[in-house]
């Protein structure tokens, strides 16, 4: 009788051992949380390092829902961290460059601040110039985001989630917004976006990563090579603001249809280019909104690394970080000088609320906003 028992015994322990070592840590998928640091003395932020055991591997802080590095192979296998960033809460709590956040309730510009919704005027704070610009003074970006950490076959992920009161930065309807980054066996940083209202309001969420494939502070990115599937752009008056009009790419230094060194054209003689210090425009993606399509991909010639940006939404804003200036020191003491990195923000056309040619951005109760994209690395 003593036998089988402790053959039995000794399956059981050996089960039990394979059970524990085969979770998703044996294939290298894992979330570990840390903490990063404290708003006030209850409020503390927590770091989560998302790995997808093919090499990649992406931190993400609750606070802003900030990607602070994002860790990508090269052809040979070499990891870099392509994304700017700081090593400390603090830099990020006083940044004013939007490094890795989340943006909201309305990223990029409206004109003056106003807007008006079923006749009743809106006003919100004019924080860039006569506009408003990413939310205003302490938007999406600048708030303590609840944090869920998330498992599934293919991907480990970060739900994070914000309740924004009715009123907040003058933005009508209390917006419960849901964002959820997924790092997948893909090598996808796959991002969707959910939100409902109690009452009509607008909404036009983003993520406003700066990239540098070279890896971050290692220089500027007039080497990297774009293409962008979009045939048209929003051009702007001074103040960045769409004239309304899309106008063709054809012949003018927007024209990313082609590969092409972003640096190429970017000091041409052109109204668009003075008017953004370089690139910092939206174009009019060619695909259906919908299903993700092909929004843009990348090159890094040095490195050989590749990205490609999927999207929902119907424009994309190009920003070749023309404000960095050197004034940013970033992680490890880099520091980020002029166009040492380079943003695409998958969004709604700027000033969307008083454009009624372009898509909507209204979401009404009942209503849920959607959104996803994937910056996937090749
Ligand atoms: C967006 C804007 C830019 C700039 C950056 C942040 O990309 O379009 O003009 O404000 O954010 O510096």
């Amino acid at each position: 009788m003593k036998k089988p028992v402790l053959h039995n015994l000794w399956i059981m322990i050996f089960l039990l051992f394979l059970s524990l070592h085969c979770t998703k840590e044996d294939i290298g998928m894992k979330i570990d949380v840390r903490t990063f640091g404290s708003l006030q003395p209850n409020q503390p932020v927590n770091l989560y390092i998302l790995e997808n055991g093919k090499g990649m591997k992406a931190e993400i802080i609750n606070y802003g829902g900030i990607v602070t590095s994002l860790y990508v192979p090269d052809r040979n296998g070499h990891v870099a961290d392509v994304v700017l960033g700081y090593d400390d809460l603090d830099d990020y709590i006083k940044d004013s460059s939007y490094f890795g956040a989340i943006i909201g309730r309305y990223g990029n510009r409206i004109a003056r601040g106003r807007f008006s919704l079923d006749g009743v005027d809106y006003q919100l704070a004019t924080n860039n110039g006569p506009n408003h610009l990413h939310g205003g003074g302490k938007g999406f970006h600048k708030v303590l985001w609840m944090a869920e950490p998330l498992r599934a076959t293919d991907a480990v992920g970060l739900e994070l989630t914000y309740v924004s009161e009715d009123g907040e930065e003058g933005y009508p309807g209390r917006l419960k917004a849901i964002v959820t980054y997924w790092l997948t066996r893909d090598n996808e940083l796959k991002i969707d976006y959910w939100a409902q209202t109690d009452k009509p309001t607008i909404v036009n969420l983003t993520q406003h990563s700066y990239f540098n494939l070279a890896g971050h502070g290692t220089g500027d990115i007039l080497g990297h090579e774009l293409k962008l599937n979009a045939d048209r752009f929003t051009p702007v008056d001074e103040t960045l603001i769409p004239t309304g009009e899309l106008r063709s790419v054809k012949d003018t230094p927007m024209d990313f249809t082609r590969l092409t060194a972003i640096g190429a054209r970017i000091n041409a003689d052109d109204m668009q280019l003075a008017y953004g210090l370089g690139y910092d425009h939206n174009w009019a993606l060619n695909h259906e909104p919908g299903e993700p399509g092909l929004a843009a991909r990348v090159h890094e010639p040095g490195s050989g690394r590749v990205m490609e940006v999927y999207t929902t939404e119907p424009g994309i804003q190009f920003y070749s970080g023309n404000f960095l200036d050197g004034s940013n020191v970033g992680k490890e003491g880099k520091v980020y000088n002029h166009r040492y990195g380079f943003c695409l923000e998958a969004q709604h056309f700027p000033d969307s609320p008083n454009q009624p040619e372009f898509p909507s951005v209204v979401l009404r109760p009942g209503e849920t906003y959607q959104q996803r994209t994937i910056y996937r690395f090749l």
